[in-house]
C-alpha cells in the first residue's frame, strides 16, 4: 500500500471512486473539473497499479479544514487504508497550521477513533455548506458534523489524545 499526494493523473481514478459512493448517496458527487481544480487538496492510495482509496483535506478559513472525499474501494476495505488516509490529512493540517478539521458524514464510528467529536452543525461556517447545493438530500442534511482539535493530537500520533 503506497500513500502520497495526487497527481494529475489520478483525477479520473478519485472522480470514479468517489462517485461510486456518491450514487449511493453516502459521499457528494464531485465533477471531474472539481477534482482538477482541488486536486492538491487529496491524497491518494495505491495497491499496485490500482488507486484503491482517496481523501481531500480542504482549507476552509485559518482555523479550519474540512475532510472531504474519503473512499475505499470496496474489496479493499477494513485493511487500514481509510485510517491511513485521515492520519495523512491530518499530519498536512498540522504542518499547514490548521488547528481545527472537520468532518460531515455517515461513518461516525470510524472518526470517532481519531477523537473526532460531534458538534452542532449550525457551530460551522456558513461557507461550509456552499457545495451542499449539489446533494440530493439538500435542504434535509442527516450527515453528522465531527470536529477534531488539533492542539490535542500530535504528529505521528495522531489517534491518541
Ligand atoms: C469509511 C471508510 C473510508 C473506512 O475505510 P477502511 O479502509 O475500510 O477503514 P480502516 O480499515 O482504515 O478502518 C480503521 C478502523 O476503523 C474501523 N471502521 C471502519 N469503518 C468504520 C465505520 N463505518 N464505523 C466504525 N468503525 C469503522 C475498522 O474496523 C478499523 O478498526 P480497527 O483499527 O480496530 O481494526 C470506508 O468504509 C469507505 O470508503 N466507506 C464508504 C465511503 C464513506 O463512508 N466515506 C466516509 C465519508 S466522510
Amino acid at each position: 500500500m503506497q500513500i502520497r499526494k495526487a497527481l494529475v493523473r489520478d483525477a479520473v481514478g478519485i472522480y470514479s471512486l468517489v462517485n461510486i459512493y456518491a450514487k449511493d448517496g453516502i459521499l457528494l458527487p464531485r465533477s471531474l473539473n472539481s477534482i482538477y481544480e482541488n486536486l492538491r487538496d487529496f491524497w491518494v492510495c495505491y495497491e499496485g497499479d490500482e488507486l484503491v482509496g482517496c481523501c481531500a483535506l480542504h482549507v476552509v478559513w485559518e482555523d479550519l479544514a474540512e475532510i472531504k472525499s474519503l473512499a475505499v474501494k470496496h474489496g479493499y476495505r477494513g485493511r487500514g487504508i481509510g485510517k491511513a488516509l485521515v492520519e495523512a490529512c491530518i499530519r498536512e493540517a498540522k504542518e499547514l497550521g490548521i488547528s481545527r478539521v472537520f468532518v460531515l458524514t455517515y461513518a461516525v464510528g470510524f472518526f470517532t477513533r481519531f477523537s473526532f467529536e460531534e458538534v452542532s452543525k449550525d457551530k460551522l461556517p456558513h461557507k461550509v455548506w456552499g457545495e451542499c447545493i449539489n446533494c440530493v438530500k439538500f435542504p434535509s442534511c442527516d450527515e453528522t458534523a465531527l470536529l477534531l482539535d488539533l492542539s490535542r493530537v500530535s504528529v505521528g500520533d495522531e489517534c491518541k489524545v
